[in-house]
């Protein structure tokens, strides 16, 4: 296996523009094998296939979670070379925040509630980086997973409103085999914190299954959901929703393609899920 080369400026990016078809993986590192399926993804439909690893200050809300996020540029190299990732692109600080920086991107509507409202900022740092990576990188296509559903919407929606190069493809959850959706942060969690989250997809089972069997009212299906997770003391909701897929909007009588979003803490580890409700095919892709 050769691994790929690690870039570090726009400049550096030239060299692969004349290659045909150019896919874009935007991640933070800490690569897991969620990652892996968007790389996979991009490797299989694009001639180029560009991951960038950049832990971005200006979208984590508390100062602790940005110093422990894990970093480990080698180990994400070598998953990223296998999964079909023809270079990383690691920009360093001021390649991306240029000494003086002070142009702030925003999205509103979208971004009001769910994890826009629990974590101040987080959004707009979000939005803020992925348009300088869109515009540095200039792909034809960039592959964004369904697991951060709000960021995916929200990016969705600032892509057609900004003009944004390429086109935005999300896709499915990587679930580890026992249904928790896999995560950078879920290495954070102790043996009997990793067991205490599962009533996370195990919540958002629940009320799938109920709404696939006739139940149609969202406060009847969140209560579902909330008791499942109340039944494990360890596991803090702060959020368990039914919303339109597009407008992040709540919703009182579930239609097609309508989704629950759940956030909930176990001990210092904050984890969010989402499933659609109204299809019992989505959510169940498996570590393979
Ligand atoms: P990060 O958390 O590293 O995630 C990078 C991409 O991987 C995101 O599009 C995310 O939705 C996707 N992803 C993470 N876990 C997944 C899983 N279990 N299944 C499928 N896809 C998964 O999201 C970010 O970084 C940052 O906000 C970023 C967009 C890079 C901007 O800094």
């Amino acid at each position: 296996m050769t691994l790929p080369p690690v870039v570090t400026t726009p400049t550096d990016l030239e060299r692969f523009r004349d290659d045909g078809v150019l896919g874009f993986v935007p991640t933070m590192g800490a690569l897991h094998a969620g990652h892996g399926s968007l790389i996979r993804v991009a490797a299989a439909e694009c001639d180029v296939a560009i991951v960038s690893i950049f832990v971005n200050p200006a979208q984590f809300d508390d100062p602790d979670d940005m110093e422990r996020y894990p970093r480990r540029l080698e180990l994400d190299r070598a998953f990223a070379g296998d999964a079909g990732a023809t270079a990383i692109y690691a920009p360093n600080l001021e390649t991306i925040y240029p000494a003086g920086h002070s142009t702030r991107v925003s999205i509103s509507g979208i971004t009001d509630r769910w994890e826009g409202a629990d974590r101040p900022g987080h959004f707009d740092g979000v939005a803020t980086v992925v348009t300088i990576l869109l515009h540095q990188v200039r792909p034809d296509r960039s592959y964004f997973g369904e697991k951060d559903w709000q960021q995916l919407a929200m990016i969705r929606r600032m892509s057609r409103d900004l003009s944004l190069p390429g086109r935005i493809i999300g896709c499915p959850i990587v679930r580890d085999r026992d249904g928790l959706a896999l995560s950078s942060r879920n290495a954070r969690l102790s043996d009997e914190e990793r067991a205490a989250a599962l009533v996370i997809p195990h919540a958002l089972g629940a009320m799938r299954h109920a709404a696939t069997n006739g139940e149609t009212r969202a406060t009847t299906l969140i209560s579902t959901g909330t008791s499942v997770v109340n039944r494990e003391p360890m596991v803090q909701l702060a959020y368990l929703s039914i919303v339109d897929p597009e407008t992040l909007e709540p919703v009182g009588t579930i239609q097609e393609g309508h989704r629950a979003l759940i956030a909930a803490r176990i001990g210092a580890t904050r984890l969010i899920d989402t499933m659609d409700l109204t299809s019992a095919a989505e959510s169940m892709v498996h570590y393979p």
